[in-house]
């Protein structure tokens, strides 16, 4: 039995607004595998806009060189991502079979159009190395988005390094004597890695509901689409290091597009 509350006391659905929120699980049909669809949706939505609020703390703590607070942060970005890729297996327990009973009535519906997705990348800096094509489809299907983005994860962590006076290759190599802009460069590193992770699964989920060959609900081929996404990275600069750390460690590196034999 709960305690009874004074006129003061805030009550758990008051503060959490949760009439409101659970009242946004609509279904479109009665198929009953569209409660996890949509549940599915919504958590990754409400994991993203976390995900934003703090990568934008991390940023101004960049810009003050407050390393402790960026490197707590991270972790816990990188917690979130880890979670977010789990809902990928939760979603598969819906059968193919299943969504397909009530996929036609998603119509237009897609995961293209989830602004918050965008603002992720575009938060990180996406579009300061993806080209000018990416840039044009950001700002075609969100005016003003890139604009509106003043400040990036890429901008704030280069700034970090470049006041350091040290480089990326130096900083690994003195590691133990660096130590915050060491664990700093495995953070916003552990952050691509779990995006791209989180984009691979993705990928294998729809390969299991619809296949990749089957146009998407917001018109793209996974095959053409979701594939190239999966080649978007936030810092190639830190992927491309690595062929040079193995380089200098005597390993062979053959030159990027060179056929292997
Ligand atoms: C059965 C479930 C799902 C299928 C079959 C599916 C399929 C697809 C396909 C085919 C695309 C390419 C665009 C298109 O033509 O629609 C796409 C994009 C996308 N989906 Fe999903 N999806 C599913 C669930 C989800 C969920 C739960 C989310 C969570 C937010 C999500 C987020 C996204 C995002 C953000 C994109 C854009 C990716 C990018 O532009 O890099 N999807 N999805």
């Amino acid at each position: 039995m709960s305690k009874e509350l004074s006129e003061n006391q805030l009550s758990y659905i008051g503060h959490l607004q949760l009439d409101r929120l659970l009242s946004c699980l609509q279904p479109l049909s009665t198929h009953p595998e569209e409660h996890i669809f949509i549940t599915t949706h919504h958590s990754l939505e409400i994991w993203f806009k976390q995900l934003l609020f703090d990568l934008k703390r991390i940023i101004a703590h960049c810009d003050a060189d407050e390393l402790g607070q960026v490197n707590w942060l991270l972790k816990r970005v990188a917690e979130i991502l880890r979670l977010a890729e789990a809902h990928w297996t939760v979603l598969e327990t819906m059968s193919a079979a299943d969504f397909l009973e009530f996929r036609g009535r998603l119509t237009g519906a897609s995961g293209l159009q989830s602004r918050q997705f965008r603002e992720l990348e575009v938060l990180c800096g996406l579009h300061e190395i993806a080209g000018e094509e990416y840039g044009r489809r950001v700002e075609d299907a969100w005016p003003g988005m890139i604009a509106g983005t003043p400040r990036t994860l890429r901008a704030a962590f280069f700034g970090v390094i470049a006041r350091s006076g040290h480089r990326p290759e130096d900083i690994y190599r003195n590691r133990w004597r660096q130590f915050d802009l060491f664990t700093l460069l495995e953070g916003v590193f552990e952050l691509d890695r779990r995006v791209a992770a989180w984009r691979q699964s993705h990928i294998l989920m729809v390969r299991r509901q619809i296949g990749m060959r089957t146009r998407g609900t917001g018109g793209m081929v996974g095959q053409d689409y979701l594939a190239a996404t999966t080649r978007q990275l936030f810092f190639p600069e830190l992927w491309e290091l690595r062929h040079d750390m193995s380089a200098d460690a005597g390993g062979e590196v053959v030159a990027a597009g060179e056929p292997k034999k």
